[in-house]
């Protein structure tokens, strides 16, 4: 039996639009212009951003300037700047650019592991677990997450318990945090309750977090589900920029604009100033080649 827990007062929202939106973006921007949206979303009150991905620049070529785009970030107290890594060359690559806080990428399908990963999910694990105990050594924060946690682009709807089964496992190397992806955006609201009623008994509430695609614009409908069952992170990507270049059909991201409105209409404060990241897009926009 799934009940519904009161709905918090504070939501932290993890900006994921330098990583997640402009990997993805038809446009290609100058590092410059990917430092200056990185340093405005800070400033309109982001309290995680995630910055960039050091994987294989072939594998994702819009962000091949990772090491140049931390060099340049001027960082905001009190700010986490998340990077993508995908295996113990990410993570060195990572370290030596000053990153102190990293996630890792696990497919909740074969299939996605497979395009996104060139792995196995064992192999993928594999990969994962010495960077998750070098990243606990040297005090760094971890996030894992689960791609595809509803429904994965070539194997259909994801089985809840799948999803379980990896959440179990990124916390078993030490996550501090897991983020179900919705990957491609497939998810209703039933689906949501279905999936955290499934995954809830094996983390914390405060431990979850959701990466939601609005591709059926019903991000939003799914994000008060997750709300009734006490999740407070939440993913989102400034002007909605976004997608996985390995998931085909996903469109873009649940807006940062879109979440930050309907949360604030709740009484649900963010500290993210909405018309802040609006000019934050808008400035991006401008530099778009
Ligand atoms: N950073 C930079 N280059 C890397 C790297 C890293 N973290 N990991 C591997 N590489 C390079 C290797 O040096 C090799 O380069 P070469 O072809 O010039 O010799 C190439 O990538 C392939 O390396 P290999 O170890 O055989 O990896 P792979 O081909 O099995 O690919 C990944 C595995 C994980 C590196 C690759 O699939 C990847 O980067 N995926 C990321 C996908 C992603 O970010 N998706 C979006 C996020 S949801
Ligand atoms: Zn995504």
């Amino acid at each position: 039996m799934t009940t519904t827990t009161p709905r918090p007062c504070h939501v932290t929202i993890v900006e994921v639009g330098p990583r997640d939106g402009l990997q993805n973006d038809p446009g290609t921007y100058p590092t410059e212009a990917k430092v200056a949206f990185i340093e405005a979303l800070a400033a309109a009150g982001a309290p995680v951003v995630e910055t960039t991905s050091f994987v294989s620049p072939a594998a994702i070529p819009k962000l091949a300037d990772a090491e140049a785009v931390m060099a340049r970030v001027t960082r905001r107290p009190g700010v986490r700047y998340l990077a993508l890594v995908p295996n113990e060359r990410g993570y060195e690559r990572a370290r030596a650019a000053g990153v102190d806080a990293v996630a890792l990428f696990a497919s909740a399908t074969e299939a996605f592991s497979q395009a996104n990963l060139r792995a196995t999910i064992e192999e993928s694990f594999a990969r994962f677990a010495p960077v998750a105990r070098r990243a606990k050594a040297d005090g760094v924060w971890l996030r894992g997450y689960v791609s595809v946690a509803i429904a994965c682009p070539y194997s259909g709807p994801t089985d809840p318990a799948r999803a379980r089964d990896i959440v179990r496992r990124l916390d078993a190397l030490g996550c501090d945090e897991v983020a179900l992806a919705d990957t491609i955006g497939a998810a209703r609201p039933a689906d949501i309750t279905r999936l955290l009623a499934t995954v809830l008994p094996a983390i914390p509430a405060h431990r979850l977090a959701l990466h939601l695609h609005d591709t059926r614009g019903v991000a939003l409908a799914n994000v008060d589900a997750a709300l009734d069952l006490g999740i407070e992170v939440f993913d989102s990507s400034a002007g909605g920029l976004g997608g996985c270049p390995y998931a085909p059909g996903a469109p873009g991201n649940l807006a940062t604009e879109h979440l930050v409105a309907h949360l604030t209409k709740q009484g649900i404060d963010t500290g993210v100033d909405l018309a802040a990241v609006r000019d934050a897009v808008t400035a991006l926009r401008g530099h778009r080649d």
